[in-house]
Parts: C-alpha cells; sequence; structure tokens
C-alpha cells in the first residue's frame, strides 16, 4: 500500500476529512510530502512532482530559496518569538510600504483570514456603517463575514456560505457580481449609504482564476468614492504576483485599504492589513478598533518576508510572463486538438484551465466549466509527476524556479492525460 494510503488512514482518526485546511483533500487520499526543493514536491514514497500548487501561493520563488533558508537559519539562531517589536518588521514593512504606495500604515497578521476579518473591522468602524459587499465566489478567508457565497474550497466542498453563521451576520453582507458593472450601480442606487466598505479580489483567485474588467474595478472605486464607503483591495494572492508590488498599481487604482498574505511571508504564516494613518490609527492601543495577535509579526515570519522580497525586487518578472506564456500555449494547442471547449486564463505567473467553456469572465462562467473534467485531469498529471492545483476553483502557480525542462515534462504529461481522459 502507498505510504500516503497509509497515512491517510492514520490522519483520517485525527482530523476531520484526514486534513488541516479542506482544499489538501482529494479522492482518493491525498499525497503526503515530505520535502520540497525549486519547482518540485517530493511524496512519502519518494515520488517528484512538478509543483503548480506551490503551498497555495506563497512560493512564488520556488521551494527553499537560498536566500530564505539563510535568512531562516539565522533569525532561528536569534530568536523565533520576543513578545516585543522588533526592527525587522520594521524592514519589512518598509519595503511594502515603499512598493504599494497606498499602504502607508499597516498590522501584521497570521494569516489572510485574520487580515480581512480586521479590515473589515476597521471599515465599519470607520465609516460607522454595518454593510459589506462582497462579489460571488470571491474568497476572503474562513471568518464569518467572508464565508458567504464564498471561493476556493467553499465551492469545492458545497458549502459556500457555511452553517453556523448566525442570520445577522449574513444580514450584514451584500453579495454582488464580480465583472457586472450594471448591477453594481444597481446595488450602490439601492444601498450606497449603508456600505462600509466594498471588498473585493483584484483578479479573482478562488472560482478558478478570472481576470477583471477594467470598467469593472473602476466604476467599483467611483462608486464607493461618491457613496462614502471604503474600497478594499483583497490581494492576499495578487500582493507580488505579477510584478514587485500589488495588482492595484497595474489598475491603475488605489484602494483605502489593502490586505495581503501569502508572498509577503516566503511560505511562513503571514497577513496583513493596511491604508492611510488616518484610518489605521483607529486600531488599537491609538484607537479603539481592537486587533491582537500573539504571534503576529513574528520574527521568523519576518525574516522570510524580508528575504523573499529582496529577492523578488531584483526578479525578471517579464521573463516569468514569457514562460508562463509558453507553458499556456503549450496547453492550449494540446487542447485544440481535442473535441471541447476549453479556457486558459493566465497572467505572468498565474492560470487556471477549464473545460467545456470557451471563456471565463464570471463567476457564472466558471460555473459552467466541467469541475469533474478538472479533477481527473487533476489525478491524471498527479500519477505523471505533476502537481495542479487540486481543484478547479483554485489558481495555478508558476515559479521563478520553473526551468524549460520542467515546462516540457509538463506538456509532455499533459498531452497523455488529455489523451487518456477524453
Ligand atoms: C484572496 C484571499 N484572501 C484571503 C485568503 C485567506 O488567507 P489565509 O488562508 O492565509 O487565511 C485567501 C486564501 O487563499 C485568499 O486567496
Amino acid at each position: 500500500m502507498p505510504r500516503s494510503e497509509d497515512l491517510f488512514r492514520e490522519s483520517s482518526a485525527l482530523f476531520p476529512g484526514g486534513v488541516n485546511s479542506p482544499v489538501r483533500r482529494y479522492d482518493p487520499y491525498p499525497k503526503f510530502m515530505t520535502s520540497s526543493s525549486g519547482s518540485k514536491l517530493v511524496d512519502s514514497d519518494g515520488k517528484e512532482y512538478v509543483d503548480y500548487c506551490l503551498g497555495f501561493g506563497p512560493m512564488i520563488l520556488g521551494h527553499g530559496h537560498p536566500e530564505l533558508r539563510k535568512a531562516l537559519q539565522r533569525q532561528v539562531e536569534a530568536g523565533v518569538i520576543f513578545g516585543t517589536p522588533s526592527e525587522l518588521e520594521i524592514k519589512l514593512a518598509r519595503m511594502i510600504s515603499a512598493s504599494v504606495p497606498s499602504i502607508r500604515k499597516m498590522r501584521f497578521t497570521n494569516s489572510g483570514t485574520e487580515a480581512t476579518m480586521h479590515a473589515v473591522r476597521l471599515a465599519r468602524a470607520f465609516t460607522r456603517r454595518n454593510i459589506i459587499l462582497k462579489f460571488e465566489g470571491g474568497y476572503h478567508g474562513a471568518h464569518d463575514y467572508a464565508l458567504i457565497k464564498a471561493g476556493s474550497g467553499a465551492l469545492s466542498f458545497g458549502a459556500p456560505s457555511s452553517p453556523g453563521i448566525p442570520e445577522q451576520v449574513t444580514s450584514t453582507v451584500l453579495v454582488g457580481r464580480y465583472n457586472d458593472t450594471q448591477s453594481l450601480r444597481a446595488i450602490f442606487h439601492e444601498h450606497g449609504n449603508e456600505i462600509a466598505a466594498a471588498i473585493v479580489e483584484p483578479v479573482m483567485g478562488n472560482a478558478g482564476f478570472i481576470l477583471p474588467d477594467r470598467e469593472f474595478l473602476k466604476e467599483l472605486r467611483q462608486l464607493t468614492l461618491e457613496n462614502g464607503s471604503l474600497l478594499i483591495f483583497d490581494e492576499v494572492i495578487t500582493g507580488y504576483r505579477f510584478k514587485y508590488g500589488a495588482y492595484q498599481d497595474i489598475a491603475g487604482i488605489r484602494p483605502d485599504l489593502t490586505t495581503m498574505g501569502k508572498i509577503i511571508g516566503g511560505g511562513l504564516p503571514i497577513g496583513l492589513f493596511g491604508g492611510d494613518s488616518e484610518i489605521l490609527d483607529m486600531i488599537s492601543p491609538m484607537g479603539q478598533v481592537y486587533e491582537a495577535g500573539t504571534f503576529s509579526a513574528n520574527p521568523l515570519t519576518m525574516a522570510a518576508g524580508i528575504a523573499t522580497l529582496s529577492v523578488l525586487e531584483n526578479s525578471n518578472y517579464a521573463g516569468l510572463s514569457r514562460a508562463l506564456n509558453t507553458l499556456v500555449e503549450g496547453l492550449s494547442e494540446i487542447l485544440a486538438k481535442g473535441d471541447g471547449d476549453f479556457a486558459i486564463n493566465s497572467l505572468v505567473s498565474a492560470f487556471q484551465i477549464f473545460f467545456g467553456t470557451p471563456r471565463v469572465e464570471s463567476y457564472e462562467d466558471a460555473m459552467k466549466a466541467s469541475s469533474k473534467r478538472y479533477l481527473k485531469v487533476f489525478r491524471g498529471m498527479l500519477s505523471r509527476g505533476v502537481y495542479l492545483a487540486p481543484g478547479q476553483y483554485e489558481t495555478n502557480f508558476l515559479s521563478f524556479s520553473h526551468s524549460d525542462e520542467d515546462i516540457g515534462r509538463t506538456l509532455d504529461a499533459f498531452r497523455e492525460t488529455i489523451h487518456d481522459t477524453r
């Protein structure tokens, strides 16, 4: 019996579904990984995979970058938690503020979930309003205010709106349609003066990967300004993904608050929410809005973040984008020889494949894609040593460590898989 199957039996007795985050689970059992290096993961049976999941996003440099390892080793010696401020947090914050100008002040948290939870509370306190506008399929973490018509695992596992969230909470969250400017205007027309904040993934990464209609984001900025609502860009996935900085810079939009996570922690647990001092100074102990965390800005994470951003600052995103284009063109060529519709959405270092539909520009389009076919292909690729994101409503990532050979190997595996799963 494969070691992963054996381990899965053990883990199923200990963890719900055998896992510590639902998206890690797939049938018949998830592979248990034991090591990683560059673009590769190695499972407990010693099998190697080209990894396009990359820890669900943080490892844009690939696994175990030498600079990251050095920084972590140094910090382990110096101390992993002080329970005091440290110089490291100033350094990382300065790097972020310099590359994302809308973030003048910030708080580090331990996850993207915490970041959006606090950003929402802060926006409510700042505007003295209760209503939050989010978008169908947008995932902002696993807290009550975000788990309403949410994406990612919430979509795959049939609980886009989780039981256990009181109706009093649900009734404070409006759900709009991403990339639908018309319906956005209607929502603001009806509720504009009650909306504390709109929270949006500027590029959707949790209903598959869906690019924004620039007009939609511009209109969202305009309507929030006109109505005295805050705009929160959830850049947990998009931060440092497409350039050294945030997607807001590419879109030419300045949100009031930004949340980040994943890449800025170099693979260690992190989140961040930030914006202008006027808003951030409402946070305790300066202001009345409470936010705290034993592990927030812990030295190990800060060191990992600094090392990662230092490398990224001098990394060639244009080269990464070219590598992704080669991969996407190869995948498209293989699919074009088949008999069905497909769509591949991609940008610089992120992509997703949709089967059975010719384009995916909205949440509804993503729902039309065959998630069953995706999972079949996922399993076919897995058996051939390629680890794609294990769900249709996730995003695949390319790292700076992926080589031409990795891409060639991926395309060979894809050709065989598509042939076999037809
Ligand atoms: C856009 C977005 N926001 C928030 C989160 C939550 O982050 P975390 O899993 O670190 O809590 C995620 C996680 O995937 C995300 O993709």
